[in-house]
C-alpha cells in the first residue's frame, strides 16, 4: 500500500509537517510505503484555465505539476496536511489543487477514471489553525472534500486542531501525535 503525503505547509518542520510526519510513521509502522511532496518546494504554476486539459484529459502546463499526476495515480491513500491561510488551504497547496482541473475534465468531460485506473483510494486531512473559531475548518474542508470527491477518493476523516500557532506548538498538546500515529495506522487498515 502506498500512502501520499501532501505536506501544504509553507512553514518547513512547523505544525502540520510535524502531524502529517506522525501519520506517515503509523502507516510505516503497518507495512505502508509513504512518500511526501511539499508543494512549496515544488514549481507548480496556477491554473490559467486554458481549456487544454478539456480535449485530452492531460494538463499542458510543463512544471513540477506533471510528477505530481503520476504520484497521485500511484498512491492508495492520500494525506493532505495544510495549516488554515486566511480559512482555506495554503495557496501553495491551492495552486496543487487546481491543477487538477486536468482530473475533473477526465472524469467529467472524457469519462475516464481521474486516476487513471479505478483502485479504491482514501483520503485524509490534517489542519491546524491559530485562532479558535467555531467552524473554522469548515472552508477548506470544502475545498478538500471536493477534490476528493473528484479523483474519487473515499474521505477518510480529517484531524484538525485549533489554537495552534507557534512553530511547533502542536508538540504541547499531549494527545495530538499520539491521535496522528494512530490516524496514520488506521488509514491503511483497511
Ligand atoms: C498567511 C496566514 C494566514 C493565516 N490564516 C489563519 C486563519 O484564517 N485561521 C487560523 O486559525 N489561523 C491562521 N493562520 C495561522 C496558522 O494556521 C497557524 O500559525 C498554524 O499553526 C501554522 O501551521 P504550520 O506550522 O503547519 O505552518 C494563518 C497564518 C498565516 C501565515
Amino acid at each position: 500500500m502506498r500512502v501520499l503525503g501532501i505536506a501544504g505547509s509553507p512553514r518547513r518542520g512547523g505544525n502540520t509537517d510535524l502531524l502529517l510526519a506522525e501519520v506517515l510513521r503509523g502507516a510505516e509502522s503497518n507495512g505502508a510505503e509513504v512518500k511526501t511532496i511539499v508543494p512549496s518546494e515544488l514549481n507548480i504554476a496556477p491554473c490559467e484555465h486554458c481549456d487544454d486539459c478539456l480535449k485530452t484529459g492531460e494538463c499542458t502546463t510543463q512544471d513540477d505539476m506533471q510528477p505530481v499526476y503520476l504520484e497521485l495515480e500511484r498512491a492508495d491513500r492520500i494525506v493532505l496536511a495544510s495549516p488554515l491561510h486566511f480559512m482555506g488551504v495554503t495557496a501553495q497547496l491551492k495552486a496543487m489543487i487546481d491543477r487538477c482541473q486536468a482530473l475533473w475534465a477526465r472524469k467529467y468531460k472524457l469519462k475516464k477514471p481521474p486516476l487513471g485506473n479505478r483502485r479504491q483510494r482514501k483520503g485524509l486531512f490534517i489542519s491546524v489553525g491559530g485562532r479558535s473559531k467555531a467552524n473554522q475548518f469548515g472552508p477548506a474542508l470544502a475545498t478538500v472534500k471536493s477534490l476528493f470527491r473528484t479523483l474519487d477518493i473515499t474521505f477518510a476523516g480529517e484531524l484538525v486542531f485549533s489554537g495552534i500557532d507557534e512553530k511547533g506548538a502542536i508538540t504541547k498538546d499531549p494527545n495530538a501525535l499520539k491521535q496522528a500515529h494512530l490516524a496514520g495506522q488506521r488509514l491503511v487498515e483497511d
